[in-house]
């Protein structure tokens, strides 16, 4: 199936920069949220990947424009007309994602898909809310979107090879190394990310150490481009949160969250998007 719209559906840490993905390649794209302040700060935000281009001449004024005009941002179900496959990235948590997608299915054309940029949920238990199980798959793009080329692919159990094939074909379309994924909790990089990530907040909690003393230890050995705190603040620490909860649910006690972790998110200190979490910015 040939894919002429896209919708993002979220406009946050990653709906952003997903959107922003699909306009650069020339592809007419929807960026939805319920929030209008999301949508403001999504549009600043993707104005300014643009204007970071323009800067360092990798792209004219002209075509930043031009590509800038290929999104649509907005709150309205209206705007997702003609949309042939939404991507969903709202809040990782089941029942939001769960009403998200009855929504898409009530909204969009029957032969649309519909996929989830879920970090570890089932996709087949998304697919089950909807009437158009073949239609659904995983969608899973890294943290920066914009930059990280790896995107997870995952069939649900019923999830139709034509519907695997044009989301494989979308993300090489925007430039991606799609790969397909079984369908597990954390498919597989989150899987071993968040494994690691468990295993190293335990570490400073037990040894009293500051973040930034095991932050410098990990990217001076090399072992890892960045420290695994300053990650977690630029991924979010509520949406590593809920994904370690939901590993912890169906894989084990390794992935429990660590206290600080739950101490920080119960003071509102978010990581990056709030200003604070492990580190101050
Ligand atoms: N942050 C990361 O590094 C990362 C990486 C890969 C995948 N993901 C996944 O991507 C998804 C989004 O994560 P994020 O970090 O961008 O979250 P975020 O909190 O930055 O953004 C979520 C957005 O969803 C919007 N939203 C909530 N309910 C909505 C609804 N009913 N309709 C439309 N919009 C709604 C919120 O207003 C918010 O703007 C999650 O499933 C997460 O697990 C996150």
């Amino acid at each position: 199936m040939y894919v002429k719209k896209v919708a993002v559906v979220g406009a946050g840490t990653m709906g952003a920069d997903i959107c922003y993905t699909i306009a650069t390649r020339g592809i007419p794209v929807v960026l939805r949220d319920v929030d209008d302040a999301q949508l403001a700060r999504a549009q600043q935000h993707i104005q300014e990947l643009f204007d970071g281009r323009v800067g360092s001449n990798k792209m004219t004024a002209m075509d930043a424009a031009d590509r800038m005009g290929f999104i649509t941002f907005s709150s309205r179900l209206e705007d997702l007309t003609g949309v042939s496959l939404a991507i969903e990235a709202v809040t990782e948590q089941m029942r939001v994602k769960e009403a998200v997608f009855r929504e898409l299915d009530r909204t969009l054309a029957p032969l649309a898909i519909i996929v989830s940029n879920t970090s570890a949920l089932s996709i087949s238990h998304l697919a089950a809310v909807t009437g158009r199980p073949d239609r659904v798959a995983g969608m899973h793009f890294f943290y920066p979107a914009h930059m990280m080329k790896l995107v997870e692919v995952i069939a649900g159990d019923h999830s139709s090879d034509e519907t695997i094939t044009t989301v494989m074909r979308l993300a090489e379309e925007i430039r991606k190394i799609p790969v397909r994924v079984k369908e597990c909790p954390g498919f597989v990089v989150n899987r071993v990310l968040m494994a690691s990530m468990a295993e190293v907040l335990r570490f400073k909690e037990e040894r009293g150490l500051a973040a930034a003393e095991i932050d410098q230890t990990i990217t001076e050995a090399k072992v890892a481009p960045m420290g695994p705190f300053f990650l977690a603040d630029a991924l979010g620490l509520d949406v590593a949160y809920e994904v370690a909860q939901h590993l912890t649910q169906e894989l084990g006690e390794r992935f429990r969250p660590s206290q600080e972790l739950k101490t920080l998110i119960a003071e509102g200190h978010l990581g990056m998007k709030t200003g604070r979490g492990f580190y101050s910015y």
